[in-house]
């Protein structure tokens, strides 16, 4: 770099180092927790959208939170290709636990329902090829009213890595001001890191935030690997429809601060589930894709139509969703009932997502031009497009000045991707496109 090499006669070794130091945190003002972890968004399954808190397994053996549920889910993930498309954390949320901790002050999981211990239950997601997740809360007790970690953030972390867990989801109940919220996220941070494993570190630091103070994201990012900034999803579009409008009302304070190592959590992929038309799940994996959001599914495995499964594994989208370059995707228009999102990629090239929020009538034509697309850099001089959802097709080569016509149902969404081409040997004027 021209920086150092002018200077490396006057600095020596030691100084060269420290100027490579203050170049790259000038470079990184936002420094992420460094825990070399969440690289990407990370992608699993966790069982809160869909199995909530059912701890009466006489009553419901099938669908009780217990470790036959994890080792069933573990078995699928593998056996029907989830884990090998990148779905690696499998995940525990809340009603795990015992309702009080050992003679030791430790956390233990409820007897009856994980009997072997989650120690066993981690060697058996590891032997899977899969990683283990588990919850536990910043305050006096969990959301569900389970022990909470307030006052043993440190003993909670050692417990954790001497289990082999490889992830917390830490949540925000049952802490009673500003100042203990942020002091236990950040103690518990620093505890997780005290013990020497790998543990994927996932707050809800924000969601509690925000109801008394503005988050400093900044801050946030020093100290977890995703956050969550919004309430809970449920299995409905009018949920996916909150988080993607509040999400747009503050995409300048969020999108910049996202990168490896750091990221916005929407919450869940409810794919699979009841709740969402066909349309509606093509808009949360594709727009779930644009924000770089971690990919955590809650659904059953046991029970998911093809198609569901076909795209939540659709391999075009997860590689948008997991771009090594890592920036967050974001609104760059509204007009009518269209919204138009971007979202960077690596190599020049650009995500591009289309969606119709009418909740009326049929599909509706959205027509856009090129050339603003990228700051005016996506398609200059020219593109090849792609058509990633709702289906794939291949829509040829676009100039700068190009008008793309693209048909989207309502509340569905069209993604593309655009890969700037240095060639001028395209098609002009306007491109017409239908859905199949
Ligand atoms: C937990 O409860 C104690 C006793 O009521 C209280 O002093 C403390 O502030 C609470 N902790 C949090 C994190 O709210
Ligand atoms: C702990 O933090 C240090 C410094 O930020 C980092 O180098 C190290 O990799 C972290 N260790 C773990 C286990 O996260
Ligand atoms: C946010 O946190 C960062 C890092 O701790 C700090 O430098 C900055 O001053 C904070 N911003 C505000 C507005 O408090
Ligand atoms: C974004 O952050 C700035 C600075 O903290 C704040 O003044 C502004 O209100 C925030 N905007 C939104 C939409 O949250």
């Amino acid at each position: 770099m021209a920086v150092g090499d002018s200077r490396r006669g006057a600095l020596g070794r030691g100084g060269l180092l420290a100027l490579v130091a203050a170049v790259l945190a000038w470079a990184c003002p936002a420094g992420a927790l460094e825990n070399g972890l969440a690289r990407t968004p990370p992608m699993g399954w966790l069982h809160w959208e869909r199995f909530l808190c059912q701890t009466d397994c006489s009553q419901d053996p099938r669908r009780c939170i217990s470790e036959k549920l994890f080792m069933q889910m573990a078995d699928l993930m593998v056996s029907e290709g989830w884990r090998d498309v990148g779905y690696q954390y499998l995940c525990i949320d809340d009603c795990w636990m015992a309702p009080s901790r050992d003679e030791k002050g430790r956390l233990q999981p409820d007897p009856k329902r994980f009997p072997s211990g989650i120690a066993k239950l981690a060697d058996y997601i590891h032997s899977k090829g899969l990683k283990l997740g588990i919850y536990a809360d910043v305050g006096n007790k969990t959301c569900a009213g389970f022990p909470g970690s307030y006052g043993y953030y440190e003993l909670d972390a050692q417990t954790f890595a001497s289990w082999g867990v490889d992830l917390l989801k830490f949540d925000g109940c049952y802490c009673d001001t500003v100042d203990l919220l942020a002091e236990g996220y950040k103690t518990m941070s620093r505890a997780l890191n005290k013990t020497g494993r790998s543990i994927v570190y996932s707050c809800e630091w924000p969601l509690y935030q925000k109801l008394m103070q503005k988050p400093n994201y900044t801050e946030i990012k020093q100290f977890c690997n995703y956050w969550r900034n919004f309430a809970d999803i449920y299995d409905a579009w009018n949920s996916i429809r909150n988080v993607l409008d509040w999400t747009t009302l503050h995409q300048d304070n969020l999108t910049d601060v996202a990168g490896p190592g750091g990221w916005n959590d929407p919450d869940m992929l409810v794919i699979g589930n009841f709740g969402l038309s066909w349309d509606q799940q093509v808009t949360q994996m594709a727009l779930w894709a644009m924000m770089a959001a971690p990919l955590l599914m809650s659904n059953d495995l046991r029970h998911i139509s093809s198609a569901s499964k076909a795209l939540l594994q659709n391999k075009e989208v997860i590689a948008i969703n997991q771009d090594p370059l890592g920036k967050q995707g974001y609104q760059i228009t509204k007009d009518n009932n269209f919204e138009l999102w971007e979202r960077p990629l690596s190599g020049g090239a650009y995500a591009i997502a289309i969606v119709n929020r009418q909740e009326i009538g049929g599909p509706q034509t959205y027509k856009f031009s090129l050339t603003f697309l990228g700051n005016g850099l996506a398609c200059n001089p020219a593109c090849s497009i792609q058509q990633i959802l709702p289906t794939s097709r291949n829509l040829g080569l676009h100039n700068w000045v190009s008008f793309l016509k693209v048909l989207v149902n309502p509340t569905g969404t069209v993604l593309l991707k655009s890969v700037v081409i240095e060639e001028k040997r395209v098609v002009g004027g306007t491109h017409a496109l239908g859905i199949s």
